[in-house]
């Protein structure tokens, strides 16, 4: 494993071994046992969005490894000019360790991968959100002790949440179903690879069907960054397609609720199924940190 840019570059077996990493390094942060793994090392961090998790959780981690962060804004940079990725990768090779990129184009991560010499981290594109489906798988394992088996069931924008729980949560074991408007769903990358696990995949705009007797249910806002111009159209086109008590009368009784942030109560997620889930989505905020920080020593560690 050279990169992070999507889930689909992973085995089954490298991203179950992040997530023991994962584990770990919570342990010895929760016990106050040193891990400097990446002492002397550098992580850039380049944003074309905005970011609270991401930025911060990235930071940090950087920090309690014993490395450094360095925070790059996509307009200070000259490629917010029109620099080529393909230069910027190169030059950003010489500097710096690791490079951490949230922004548009799922593209952007794979050139500065292949014209740079160091990892390349994806924090989020249009397309893949790998670091948050990890802090998911990780969440998911603390409150059920396993992910082989387990029915997740996705409500909403077909966005680069579901494909990357999609992905993940195939390549671990569990049924994934989703649920989202006709025309809609996930990119047809994902469901080209889903389509490779018969029975263990459902695309449906029944949010009831999907989510019925499910272990996980997640969900995610109706529209992501870079779309706040469709939100009046998005909003009747995703009408009914919320988590709230009657969606969850439809899961298993011991479900979890998972959302990665910021939400939007009272849209894809009411106030009352937010706040009586609230323990497991704060964990997974939390677990962003100790989930990334295993891709950082994965990747970057001498
Ligand atoms: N979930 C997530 O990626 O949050 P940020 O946009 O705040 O980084
Ligand atoms: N789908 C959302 C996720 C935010 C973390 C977006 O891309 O805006």
């Amino acid at each position: 494993m050279k990169h992070l840019l999507k889930l689909l570059d992973l085995t089954g077996d490298e991203i179950t071994e992040l997530l023991n990493l994962a584990d770990q390094l919570k342990y010895e942060l929760k016990h106050g046992i040193p891990h400097p793994h990446l002492a002397g090392k550098t992580l850039g961090m380049l944003f074309t969005k905005a970011s609270t998790r991401t930025r911060v959780s990235f930071e940090v981690g950087m920090v309690q490894l014993g490395g450094y962060p360095l925070i790059l804004s996509g307009n200070d940079l000259q490629i917010g000019r029109g620099e080529p990725v393909q230069d910027t990768a190169r030059v950003l090779s010489r500097y710096i360790d690791g490079l951490m990129i949230r922004t548009f184009s799922q593209q952007d991560p794979e050139d500065l991968a292949k014209y740079g010499s160091i990892p390349i981290i994806n924090g989020l594109t249009d397309m893949y959100h790998p670091c948050q489906v990890l802090a998911d798988l990780m969440t998911i394992r603390e409150y059920k002790g396993k992910l082989e088996g387990l029915k997740l069931c996705y409500i909403g924008d077909g966005n680069n949440m579901a494909n990357s729980l999609t992905v993940g949560g195939l390549k671990t074991g569990m049924a994934v179903s989703i649920a989202a408007p006709k025309g809609y769903g996930p990119a047809k990358e994902v469901l080209d690879f889903a389509a490779g696990y018969p029975g263990k995949f459902n695309l449906t705009d029944d949010i009831f069907t999907a989510a019925k007797d499910a272990d996980v249910v997640v969900t995610d806002v109706w529209a992501s960054m870079g779309q706040e111009q469709e939100i009046i159209q998005r909003q009747k086109d995703f009408a009914g397609y919320q988590v709230n008590t009657k969606l969850m009368s439809h899961a298993k009784a011991d479900a979890i609720v998972l959302h990665c942030l910021p939400a939007h109560r009272e849209e894809e997620i009411t106030t009352e199924i937010f706040e009586a889930h609230a323990a497991e989505i704060f964990d997974e905020a939390e677990n962003r940190l100790h989930a990334q920080k295993a891709v950082l020593v994965k990747l970057m560690k001498g």
